[in-house]
């Protein structure tokens, strides 16, 4: 086991030292957690099948519609959360544009149009909005790593998936789960100014609580991109 492994990956930021806001840190916690075949800064191993290449993956229709299904009961559970936060600073997140909850709707729609069999959720993705749900109510640091998380993996990662994935089995279409109404880079950023003003608030423990639910928000996430491949 390598002294990364070993180690939890958020001890390393934990003075906030090497970062230039607290969204960066939360972004070096999310990097080190991706294995060294997802992503260039990944330092994880690749065991199971979706952590290896994109490249590599076998997808099939029916994965990626329980893929889909999942993860809009999560989109679908923390933009309510949004729209009516426990936490006031939650509200801060209303109406950012990368909402992801509509633009699934009409995935699904047009596949059930074209006759596919859309199925009912799962439970990684019941599993993983019950638990959002709970934490919005009573821990708003973890919530918010979480937010990070699902919305950011989206845009990275999900991109990247999204193309290999349309190729293999979609016949290139794509989808408007993948598609912003404005410039991404920008509705990105000002979210994570968003993000840093929230966290300027918070004790170096809170932000070091926040940072070290990375490690759950990877393990619900991974449960329900693992469905495309099944
Ligand atoms: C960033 C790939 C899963 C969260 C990235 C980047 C890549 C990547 C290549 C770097 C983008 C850049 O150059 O900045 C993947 C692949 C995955 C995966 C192939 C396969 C399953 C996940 C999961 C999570 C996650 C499960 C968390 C739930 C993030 C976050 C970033 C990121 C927060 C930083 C985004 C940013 O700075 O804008 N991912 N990822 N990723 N990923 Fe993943």
């Amino acid at each position: 086991v390598s002294a990364a492994m070993s180690e939890k990956p958020w001890k390393r930021y934990s003075t906030g030292g090497e970062a230039k806001g607290f969204v960066d840190e939360m972004r070096l916690v999310a990097m080190t957690l991706h294995t060294r075949q997802q992503a260039q800064e990944g330092e994880m191993e690749a065991k199971a099948p979706e952590e290896q290449r994109v490249e590599e993956w076998e997808p099939t229709l029916d994965g990626y519609l329980k893929f889909l299904v999942d993860i809009k009961v999560v989109y679908d559970t923390l933009e309510q959360i949004i729209e009516k936060p426990s936490f006031p600073s939650d509200g801060e997140f209303r109406n950012t544009g990368l909402e992801r909850s509509e633009k699934l709707a009409k995935d699904l729609k047009w596949f059930e149009e074209k006759g596919y069999g859309v199925p009912e959720a799962s439970s990684p993705g019941v599993a993983y909005a019950k638990y959002l749900k709970q934490l919005s109510e009573k821990d708003p640091q973890a919530f918010i790593c979480h937010f990070y998380n699902i919305y950011f993996a989206n845009t990275a990662g999900g991109r990247i998936i999204a193309k290999k994935v349309a190729e293999k089995i979609l016949d290139s279409r794509e989808l408007e789960f993948y598609k912003w109404d404005g410039e991404l880079s920008q509705l990105l950023q000002n979210v994570r100014d968003k993000l840093n003003k929230v966290a300027e608030n918070w004790s170096r423990e809170e932000k070091n609580h926040c940072l070290g639910e990375t490690e759950i928000s990877f393990k619900f996430y991974r449960e329900i991109v693992r469905l495309m491949l099944s």
